[in-house]
């Protein structure tokens, strides 16, 4: 199944949408200046340039402080003077890129400006939510609207180019990583990368609030065995083409101009020397006109993986595969130059990667200006913007999922008196998230800052550290809890426990929080945890004994401000999960879109799918998330129950909010192709709606389908959809919802 704009799309909607207005750039691929005029342009500028300095623009390095990964850099002015250097990364600040950029195109002979590339993951200052708790919005023009934020910060100090959006689907939580990508799901990873790159991107790339996007990390680096960071991959073609890839194409087509090769292999060849990938797939297939850089180190650890003798070998296989840029290897401006005398790497091949690098640069705008990111007067409008404040909030309310809300604890009341606890509940450095990048952890809000002026009296005790066995602090929490008549506990994992190489293979509430809570529910007090954490915890003790569970993920600026807009009801909370959570590590991989097995569970048959000692359900699954009101779904009316492949079907529901307050559902619109040529998963999210229902009141929602939503990778690897009968949902989560049959009355073959 690839997932396209074509895709499942809501035909009709009489409610009022979530969240109108602008976001900055509109939602069409950039037009940056293309066609004969610029690959004329090319052309001259790489008929005159020499060997030695075709091969300095394939080569990016780091400014020394921000390493993530082997190999410092010395000397990085000479070698920009030396024409050495096409890109440099994690230089920062109109007076630092300024200086670096002059050597460039002051002091070498052909004056080809640096591209500065930084990884400006969730925001630039205005720290936004981690992008897994920006994906459970389900609000695509708020999303957008995030990265464009990033990018009118960031294209003002400085930087010309992201490493984002990370769009690898991520089933093991486990691994740190899962923090920065749009969770579980094919389709829905496929919308936010797209999203994410229009945000990034914009219209127009020559615009002061556009940096060039990176797609990464091609391929599959979210299938790491068992959710260790750079640990293998082994993935069939199949779960490829059908899982893995779609989000990548979809950020592509939607006019991302870089792609991040990534750390694995697949297939047993890692992925920065893979032509299948590189070459073939993205560069052919795709059509993608981009540049391919490797992750840091990425074209040397070829040596590690036991790919390449050595890192002359490494340069070799990396060019030959369509690697355009190394990042940190050293290994295409040690080695290319030998490569090429010895015809071991046609000279062609450079003249490639070159064109697809100063495509780039010329489509910024680079050769025009290259101080175009380096304007002091809109950097200090830029940075911290009100507006860009006010964004944040917007998306860290709705990034926040009601998991569990016993006997309506939550909201809470004014005149009341709280006792705040936690390692979590007046932190203030860890509200930034995994990847800060320059975030500045003294403007995040913490809830202890955010709960001031909500009319309630506030007893605050941390009772203990994020990890750490120290229970010193316990006494100090149990008495707040004694003074008050609620207890939020704000409790979960520090910024950098998650994001690159932050795996864990305990993936409960880290250190002693969770005896606090033991500790803390034996006062007899309501409780309400507040999770702060960048993948899904196992949250079983907490959401059997605690009477709610709010999971807040980090949130960056405004987190504080945002969680307590919703404990108070001043945000009816919005959000759904992207990701299932699990009971208990042992279930993982868990997630919905599973296969059936030839042996589904059945509680009275022994001989079927289970474990002895855990249900297969997840603690809460993917989709799901509670309002303060509530929603009831209608029978589903279908225009037809036989699809003709040209056809479309409507599938219809009325959602009534049948609760006391007006609220916003999500409603999700999955499938199940009952047989096919190749086991097909139990339901596929094939589309979505988030519509404000105002309390008392109806909506009609309607989705369209027709036969690209049902098509998938036949047992030929042919891309089409087989006639037969499909189950289709309408309703609030992944386990839920009517449910309505219909039949495809033949097969049909599609294009990819
Ligand atoms: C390594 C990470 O895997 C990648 O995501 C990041 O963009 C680079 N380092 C550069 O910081």
């Amino acid at each position: 199944m690839r997932n396209t704009s074509r895709s499942a799309h809501l035909a009709l909607c009489a409610a009022s949408l979530t969240l109108a207005g602008p976001v900055g750039p509109a939602a069409a691929a950039p037009a940056a200046p293309r066609g004969p005029a610029l690959e004329a342009r090319i052309e001259r500028l790489l008929a005159r340039m020499t060997l030695a300095e075709k091969i300095g623009q394939m080569t990016q390095v780091s400014e020394g402080n921000m390493l993530t990964g082997p190999g410092g850099t010395v000397g990085l002015e000479a070698s920009v003077k030396a024409a050495n250097v096409g890109s440099v990364l994690n230089a920062m600040g109109v007076d630092r890129t300024r200086a670096l950029q002059r050597l460039a195109v002051e002091q070498t002979r052909l004056k080809i400006p640096l591209i500065f590339g930084l990884d400006v993951v969730h925001g630039y200052k205005t720290t936004f939510p981690i992008p897994l708790a920006e994906s459970c919005s389900w609000d695509l023009a708020a999303i957008e609207r995030a990265a464009h934020v990033a990018a009118t910060e960031a294209a003002a100090d400085g930087i010309h180019w992201t490493f984002a959006p990370m769009v690898d689907v991520a089933r093991d939580p486990r691994w740190g990583r899962i923090a920065e990508g749009a969770g579980e799901d094919v389709y829905l990873g496929s919308q936010i990368a797209r999203a994410r790159v229009r945000g990034f991107q914009g219209r127009d790339l020559q615009a002061p609030d556009s940096v060039i996007a990176c797609v990464k990390h091609f391929a599959a680096y979210g299938a790491s065995m068992a959710g260790r960071e750079y640990n293998t991959v082994d993935i069939s073609r199949r779960a490829l083409l059908e899982t893995y890839l779609p989000p990548y194409r979809a950020a592509v087509e939607a006019g991302a101009r870089t792609v991040m090769s990534a750390f694995n292999e697949y297939d047993g060849v890692p992925c920065s020397g893979n032509k299948f990938l590189l070459d073939d797939t993205l560069k052919r297939k795709w059509k993608f006109p981009g540049l391919v850089v490797s992750d840091w180190s990425a074209i040397m650890e070829m040596t590690h993986h036991g790919y390449a003798a050595d890192l002359k070998d490494a340069a070799r296989l990396a060019a030959l595969a369509g690697m355009d840029m190394d990042m940190q290897s050293n290994a295409f401006l040690q080695h290319l130059p030998a490569l090429v005398r010895e015809k071991k790497v046609p000279e062609r091949v450079l003249d490639e990667a070159v064109r697809r690098i100063l495509r780039v640069k010329f489509e910024k705008g680079l050769f025009d200006d290259p101080y175009r990111a380096c304007d002091a007067a809109r950097r200090d409008r830029a940075l911290w913007a009100p507006a860009h404040l006010a964004a944040a909030r917007d998306i860290a309310r709705k990034s926040i999922v009601l998991l569990k809300n016993d006997q309506g604890v939550l909201p809470l009341a004014k005149g009341k008196t709280v006792a705040l606890v936690g390692p979590l509940a007046a932190n203030r450095d860890d509200m930034l998230g995994a990847w800060p990048g320059p975030g500045d952890p003294k403007r995040c809000k913490s809830v202890l800052d955010g709960i001031q002026g909500r009319g309630v009296k506030v007893l605050q005790a941390a009772g203990c550290d994020i990890k750490g066995a120290d229970k010193a602090g316990f006494d100090a929490a149990l008495a707040a809890a004694r003074q008050a008549d609620v207890v939020v506990a704000v409790m979960g994992e520090a910024a950098l426990m998650s994001g690159e190489a932050a795996s864990r293979s305990e993936i409960g509430l880290p250190g002693v929080q969770r005896e606090l809570l033991a500790a803390l529910k034996a006062t007899g007090k309501p409780i309400v945890l507040v999770v702060m954490s960048g993948r899904p915890l196992t949250l079983g003790w907490e959401h059997e004994h605690l009477d709610a569970v709010v999971q807040a993920w980090h949130l960056g600026i405004e987190a504080g401000v945002a969680v307590n807009d919703v404990l108070f009801g001043d945000h009816n909370p919005s959000g759904r999960l992207v990701t299932t959570f699990p009971r208990v590590v042992g279930q993982i991989p868990l997630y919905y879109d599973h296969l059936n097995t030839g042996r589904p569970f059945n509680p009275k048959d022994h001989y079927t799918t289970h474990y002895m000692d855990v249900s297969n359900d997840p603690l809460y699954p993917f989709g799901h998330g509670l309002s303060y009101t509530r929603f009831d779904y209608g029978p589903l009316k279908l225009s037809t129950t036989n699809l003709a492949p040209g056809a479309r079907l409507r599938v219809e529901t009325i959602i009534r909010n049948v609760g006391e307050r007006d609220g916003e559902e999500v409603a999700q619109l999955y499938v199940r192709d009952l047989v096919g040529s190749v086991n097909r998963p139990v339901r596929q999210l094939k589309g979505f709606r988030k519509l404000m229902i105002r309390k008392g009141q109806a909506a009609t929602v309607a989705f369209e389908l027709g036969a690209r939503d049902l098509a998938f990778w036949r047992q030929d690897l042919t891309f089409g959809a087989e006639a037969g009968q499909f189950d289709v949902w309408v309703g609030p989560s992944s386990v839920a919802g009517p449910k309505a049959t219909f039949r495809l009355t033949r097969d049909v073959a599609l294009p990819e």
